[in-house]
């Protein structure tokens, strides 16, 4: 099959307060927030654009950030320099819109924020998100994301790892 969507970096013309994911927070933060943190240089917004009609079908945002060595399983700390953060990638907020659930989008755009992230020359040993509910840590789980060692909210996957993943697709 054809992907039917386009992913872009947010822009004016994008029609963002149409959106709806069926979490309203984040649909007012693609609303609202989103284009004021891309201007900023605070987080980069992608969407995903549905080529026939033209709309919003969902987006993620995502920024530079580090995590605590100490939040990382101690099998996988062993490998690592002692110092007491690692470089890393959050993906802060991902949604599809309720008429696209379901369908494989999800997961495509978690897949284009990964492969963003490995063809940055700029380096990051994984990539981080925070899960606003229980089904949002079973969805990163689901894709391969341990959460942090005290924080079972926050979900790290090493982009190493994740590159494997995508190989093996
Ligand atoms: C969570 C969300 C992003 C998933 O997107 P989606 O397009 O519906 O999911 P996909 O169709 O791409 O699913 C991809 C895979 O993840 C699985 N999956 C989807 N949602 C899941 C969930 N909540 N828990 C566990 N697995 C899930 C699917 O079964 C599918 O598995 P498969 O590839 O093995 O068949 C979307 O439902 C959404 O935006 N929900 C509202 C906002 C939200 O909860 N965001 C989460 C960030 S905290």
């Amino acid at each position: 099959v054809i992907f039917p969507f386009a992913i872009e970096s947010l822009a004016s013309h994008h029609d963002r307060a149409a959106f709806s994911s069926g979490a309203e927070a984040l649909d007012r933060h693609l609303a609202t927030q989103a284009g004021q943190d891309m201007r900023r240089r605070i987080a980069g917004c992608y969407v995903a654009i549905e080529k026939a009609a033209n709309q919003i079908a969902g987006y993620y945002t995502i920024a530079a950030t580090s995590m605590p060595l100490s939040e990382i399983s101690a099998k996988m700390a062993k490998k690592l320099p002692r110092y007491p953060l690692v470089p890393s990638i959050r993906l802060g907020r991902l949604a599809v819109a309720r008429a696209h659930q379901g369908k494989g989008l999800g997961a495509s755009l978690l897949i284009d924020a990964i492969e963003r992230s490995l063809r940055s020359d700029i380096v990051a040993f994984a990539m981080v998100v925070d899960a606003k509910d229980e089904s949002g840590v079973a969805f990163y789980r689901h894709h391969g994301f341990e959460a942090f060692a005290s924080v079972p909210m926050s979900l790290s996957l090493p982009l190493a790892e994740a590159a494997r993943r995508l190989e093996a697709m």
